[in-house]
């Protein structure tokens, strides 16, 4: 029987602002095997943010692109914390779990590529670093830029490619919506090589389901049902 890792999706959603030190911090004290977070590129510089606007999830309004990097850090981004870059992940993170970084702006793939590489030259290479993206394109850089790094296809509907596309990527993991999975989807990846995660996974009756069908890993935003779910399952 097979036991996934328990991912926190954008930290800990559930339980406190998503993508912020704050739910990562809140991830760790959870037990995650890994955290997932969402990175854009504004003014040359990584920023942890799921949308490309501030609305939703700041005090700032309108796009990211707008204000400058040096506003975008004046503002809350819920409890009082900034708008982290992804150096600050890292050095709460890197070496302690899995880190999922996904691609969510275009044109991150190279600046995402070029801090791996200075985590290694560090020597904070840390092997467990998962970069994922909707956008394949953006994940085709990835790979020019790194032929190291382990990378995950995400999809939302079911892609008749999504087994080549993770071949041409030498991908490491495909990593499905929890609308589609099944258990075609599990066994077919599986049998390529590739490690199943699947996101967003929050009810426990989808929990169970997703585990019963051997998937190698959950991306939920209360990491704590599913870490409960794994070790009822596993007793
Ligand atoms: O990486 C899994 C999941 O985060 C993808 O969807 O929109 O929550 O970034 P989204
Ligand atoms: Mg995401």
């Amino acid at each position: 029987m097979k036991s996934p890792l328990c991912i926190g999706h954008r930290g800990a959603k559930g339980h406190a602002p998503e993508n912020t030190l704050t739910g990562f911090r809140k991830a760790l004290a959870l037990g995650v095997d890994g955290v997932e977070l969402d990175v854009h590129l504004v003014d040359g510089r990584l920023l942890v943010i799921h949308d490309d606007t501030l609305n939703r999830t700041t005090n700032g309004k309108g796009t990211i692109h707008g204000p400058g990097f040096d506003a975008l850090r004046e503002l809350d981004a819920g409890d009082g914390e900034k708008i982290p870059v992804l150096e600050e992940v890292f050095d709460l993170l890197a070496g302690r779990l899995v880190v999922n970084i996904e691609l969510k702006g275009r044109q991150t793939a190279a600046p995402v590529m070029a801090m791996l590489r200075e985590q290694r030259a560090a020597g904070r290479h840390d092997d467990r670093i998962l970069v994922s993206s909707f956008d394949h394109d953006e994940l085709v850089a990835a790979r020019r830029h790194d032929d190291q790094v382990r990378i995950g296809v995400l999809y939302k509907k079911r892609p008749a490619d999504a087994l080549v596309t993770a071949a041409k990527l030498n991908a490491y993991a495909v990593i499905p919506s929890v609308k589609i999975i099944d258990d075609t989807i599990v066994r077919d990846a599986q049998a390529a090589g590739l490690k199943v995660y699947v996101f967003t996974v929050n009810e426990p009756s989808d929990i169970a389901r997703v585990i019963a069908l051997g998937v190698d890993g959950l991306i939920s935003d209360y990491p704590e049902r599913a870490i409960a779910a794994r070790r009822e399952r596993e007793a």
